[in-house]
């Protein structure tokens, strides 16, 4: 039986290009989702862009243009860069649609019928690059200063709160008993102890500003951001309408993947309003780390800002795909990572020495000795050891991809594979089918060479599709295999004796020329 997943990147702000953050988000969507397709699952991969308040109305004054204009101009651009890096997203959700206005008008209208909305007055302090209102305390704590850098601002206006404190009890009587809502667990715990030290209710409306939603009883208030934000999870599935089948289908997330800086919004204010809404919780969030580049934060200014351009440069030097390999096998996931570009040709190197150089060896020997035909292995009782190591290690990658899969543990997902290949090749040294292919006498032993080796690669292939799935497929196509639209269980059966595989070009060729080399 199939399940659904799914799974959705936080909606990135398009007051500036997109960079090697976004970028790295959402590709490991991609790949989560990729794998989910693969396995049968009915997947949905959101993502999209978050285009109201301050920051964006400030950005747009600054280019004197409407805030309009720049939510469709930059939205435009991380919407064509998808397409560009192959995402394989299902919808984009803009917050300045008419449906995504909706959607949040009804949402504050159930909230406002509950009675968990309220008219008070906001006095206090504020994070603008964050949009986030910054309590006393954590103001003191932070030294007045905001996440980047800057001083925080102080605000006084009338505004409108949702209650956040009523259901903060329950939220916590739910993480006790959901220890995997939050991983890693590191970050679990940290979302716990702050919620057990107390929160205040949210302002979620400002008066001051006209680049938003309107209040649907106050359009003197816009709603102000997060709530604005974080529904977009629904609003993209139609929550509200008359028409909610594709909410009734997908809701709760499986996954809403994120960075680690927006846990606390996603971890406590999400759930609080779904409580409200009577909606289940999502059933899990994961909070990655933070990229550096050269050790350093990213910065323009710097010079070790990882934009566009240069994702494009190294994806058109080494290939998308080994880019998505490098992102994922950096660190285990969760982790904060550092950005070098020695190591990203490093890993172009590894992929080249192990997935490439296996596949190239595998093919030229069916080739050489068999003449592209893959050959019986003898009997069960004639095979050694390595044989039966080898095999089992090819067996094992599919289950232990699923775990790994399971339990986000992307860097897992990249790395096995390309360690099965890396056995194939050490099993192919030992074995020295060149010497057996001598020996007439030796014909039976290279036949399960040949089968054993070609079985490995096939199987270590199909493991790869998710994350390098442009060169996974062609791999695929050289061992006689289309994969376009099989599933994992059909990718799991053994190549049949007698099998055709065909002859290609190596798969891991540096190159200059442009980009979209996948
Ligand atoms: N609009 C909010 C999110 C609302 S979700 C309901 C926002 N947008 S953002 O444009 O700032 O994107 C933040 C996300 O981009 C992070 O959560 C992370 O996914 C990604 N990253 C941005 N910079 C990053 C790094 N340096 N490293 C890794 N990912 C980071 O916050």
């Amino acid at each position: 039986m199939s399940n659904k997943f799914y799974i959705t990147t936080p909606i990135y702000y398009p007051n500036a290009e997109p960079h090697l953050g976004h970028v790295y988000t959402t590709i490991c969507a991609d790949v989560l989702a990729r794998f989910h397709r693969l396995v049968g699952d009915e997947t949905f991969l959101l993502t999209g862009t978050d285009e109201h308040g301050v920051k964006m109305d400030r950005t747009a004054a600054e280019k004197g243009v409407e805030p309009c204009q720049l939510a469709d101009r930059v939205s435009g651009v991380f919407k064509s860069l998808w397409q560009e890096l192959d995402i394989t997203h299902d919808d984009f959700i803009r917050t300045s649609s008419p449906r995504h206005h909706k959607c949040v008008q009804a949402i504050i209208s159930r909230l406002l019928a509950n009675e968990d909305i309220y008219l008070g007055t906001y006095e206090g302090w504020y994070d603008e690059g964050q949009e986030e209102f910054v309590t006393e305390t954590e103001a003191r704590t932070r030294n007045y200063i905001a996440f980047n850098g800057k001083p925080l601002a102080q605000f006084s206006e009338p505004s409108y709160f949702f209650r956040l404190t009523k259901y903060a009890d329950r939220l916590l009587d739910f993480l006790n008993s959901h220890p995997e809502f939050i991983l890693p667990q590191e970050r679990f715990n940290e979302v716990v102890s702050k919620l057990k030290a107390g929160v205040q209710d949210l302002s979620i409306s400002r008066a001051t500003l006209k680049w938003g939603i309107p209040f649907p009883n106050d359009p003197e208030h816009v709603v102000y951001v997060w709530i604005d934000a974080l529904s977009n999870y629904i609003s993209a599935l139609d929550y509200g309408t008359d028409n909610d089948a594709r909410f009734r289908q997908f809701w709760p997330a499986d996954l809403h993947l994120i960075g680690k800086e927006i846990l606390w919004f996603h971890a406590v204010y999400w759930p609080c309003i779904l409580l409200s809404l009577g909606e289940p919780l999502p059933r899990q969030i994961f909070a990655h780390g933070w990229w550096l580049s050269g050790g350093r934060k990213m910065s323009k200014t710097e010079g070790n800002f990882i934009g566009i351009e240069k994702l494009r440069e190294a994806a058109g030097a080494y290939g998308m795909d080994t880019l998505r390999y490098y992102l994922l096998r950096t660190a285990s996931f969760g982790s904060d990572l550092n950005w070098f570009d020695a190591e990203l040709a490093r890993s172009f190197t590894e992929l080249s020495n192990t997935i490439g150089n296996c596949l190239n060896r595998v093919l030229k020997m069916v080739f050489k000795y068999r003449g592209g035909v893959l050959p019986t292995r003898e009997p069960d009782a004639l095979l050694l050891p390595v044989d039966y190591a080898l095999m089992n290690q090819t067996q094992a990658l599919f289950p232990a991809l699923q775990t790994a899969y399971a339990a986000c543990q992307l860097h897992q997902c990249a790395l096995l594979p390309v360690e099965l290949a890396r056995s194939i090749n050490v099993y192919i040294e030992a074995a020295a089918p060149f010497k057996l292919a001598r020996d007439p006498a030796k014909a039976g032993r290279l036949d399960t060479v040949l089968n054993i080796t070609t079985q490995g690669i096939y199987t270590a292939m199909a493991g790869l599709l998710p994350v390098l799935p442009h060169k996974a497929i062609e791999g695929l196509s050289q061992l006689g295999v289309q994969a376009n639209g099989r599933k994992l269980e059909q990718l799991a059966l053994p190549l049949a004796d007698g099998h055709v595989l065909t002859e290609g070009t190596p798969l891991f060729q540096r190159s200059t020329t442009g980009y979209n080399l996948p």
